[in-house]
C-alpha cells in the first residue's frame, strides 16, 4: 500500500531520513513491549474483520512515533493519511480528510495536541461512531444531518498526553508512551542506518555515536550522517571510533551526548541561579529557547540521565550536572 502524505513537500535529507525508516514491525528496533501490544491488537483487528481501535502514542520528539503509525498501517494492510493539528484549521478541513478514507484506513495525526476546539469536536463522533455531523442552514431553521464514515483508525501522535484534553484522551482505545532508547538499541539502530546508507563502521564507533545520540534514533541517524561525511572527506570513508569521535566534538555533542544548548541550560541554572530552583519560564528566557521546546525536546533526556530535577518551585541541577562541567556541589 502506498503512503499518501497530505500537505508536506521533503527535501533530500528528509527523503534520506524516511528510507531508514523501518517499514514493519520486526525491523522496528526498541519499544519492545508496545511493540508487543500492538501486534496482538492488529492481529486480533484483522482476525474480527474490523478497524484497529484508535491509538495514541506519546513522547519526546524523535522516537519514532510518525515511524510507528505507517509500520502499524502495513500490517493492518491499509493506507495511510498524514497530517498534523495546526495543518487542519477548519472543521471543514477534517471532513474532507474523514470522507476520503478508505475502509479501515489509519489516519495519523501528528502534534494532536494542537487541533482546535471546533475541529477536535467533529473527531468525537468520527472515533466514536464513524459519523460525520454536519449543519445545514442557520437560526431556528438549522438541523443537523449524519454522515456516515468508513471504520478507520485514528494514531494521534504528541509530545505530551498531559495536554490533550481529556474528551479526546478518552477516546482512545489504545495509549502508547514511547520511551528513550537505551544505548544497545540505539547501536542497533545505527548499525542498521550505516547498512542502508552503506557506510563502512565498526562496533566501537557505532556504539561511540549510540551513547551520545540522547536517547533518540532521529538524532543517531543525523549524527551518523555528518560522521559519514568526516569519514569521507578525513579519512578513506570508513567509520572507525576515532573518526566517530573526532567529528562529535567537532559537532559539539559531548561525552554524554549533551549538546550545546543543554550545556547552556545545566550551565545557567548553576551560574545564574546557583543551582535553582527556578521556573520554565525566567529559564527560557535566560537561555533564549521556548519553554515548550525545553520541556518537550531537552528535560527529557536530562531529568533521564540525572543532570537535572524538576520540583514545585522549579529546575534544580544536580549533584551530576555539576560533576560534568567539574564544579564542586556544595
Ligand atoms: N530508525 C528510526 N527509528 C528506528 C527504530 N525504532 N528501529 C529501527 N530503525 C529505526
Amino acid at each position: 500500500m502506498e503512503d499518501r502524505l497530505v500537505g508536506c513537500k521533503l527535501n533530500q535529507e528528509e527523503l534520506e531520513e524516511l528510507s531508514l525508516r523501518p517499514r514493519r514491525l520486526d525491523d522496528y528496533i526498541g519499544q519492545t513491549k508496545v511493540k508487543e501490544n500492538l501486534v496482538v491488537f492488529i492481529e486480533a483487528a484483522k482476525k474480527r474483520n474490523e478497524a484497529l481501535d484508535h491509538v495514541l502514542l506519546y513522547g519526546p520528539p524523535g522516537l519514532g512515533k510518525t515511524t510507528l503509525a505507517s509500520i502499524i498501517a502495513s500490517e493492518l494492510g491499509v493506507n495511510i493519511r498524514i497530517t498534523s493539528g495546526p495543518a487542519i484549521e477548519k472543521p471543514g478541513d477534517l471532513a474532507a480528510i474523514l470522507t476520503n478514507l478508505g475502509n479501515y484506513d489509519v489516519l495519523f495525526i501528528d502534534e494532536i495536541h494542537r487541533l482546535n476546539r471546533s475541529v477536535e469536536e467533529v473527531l468525537y463522533p468520527a472515533m466514536e461512531d464513524y459519523a460525520l455531523d454536519i449543519i445545514i442552514g442557520k437560526g431556528p431553521s438549522a438541523r443537523s444531518i449524519r454522515l456516515d464514515l468508513p471504520p478507520f483508525t485514528l494514531i494521534g501522535a504528541t509530545t505530551r498526553a498531559g495536554l490533550l484534553t481529556s474528551p479526546l484522551r478518552d477516546r482512545f482505545g489504545v495509549i502508547n508512551k514511547l520511551d528513550l532508547y537505551n544505548d544497545s538499541e540505539l547501536n542497533l539502530i545505527v548499525k542498521r542506518s550505516s547498512s542502508i546508507l552503506n557506510a563502512g563502521i565498526d562496533e566501537e564507533a557505532s556504539f561511540e555515536i549510540a551513547k551520545r545520540s540522547r536517547g533518540t534514533p532521529r538524532i543517531a541517524n543525523r549524527i551518523l550522517k555528518r560522521v559519514r561525511d568526516f569519514a569521507q572527506v578525513k579519512a578513506d570513508g570508513f567509520i572507525t571510533k576515532e573518526i566517530a569521535k573526532t567529528s562529535l566534538n567537532a559537532l559539539g555533542v559531548d561525552k554524554k551526548g549533551l549538546d550545546e544548548v543543554d550545556r547552556n541550560l545545566l550551565m545557567s541554572i548553576i551560574d545564574k541561579f546557583a543551582g535553582g530552583p527556578v521556573g520554565l519560564e525566567t529559564l527560557a528566557a535566560t537561555i533564549g529557547e521556548e519553554a515548550d521546546t525545553i520541556e518537550d525536546v531537552y528535560e527529557p533526556f536530562l531529568m533521564q540521565q540525572g543532570f537535572i530535577n524538576k520540583t514545585p518551585r522549579g529546575r534544580m541541577a544536580t549533584k551530576l550536572a555539576y560533576e560534568h562541567f567539574n564544579l564542586r556541589y556544595e
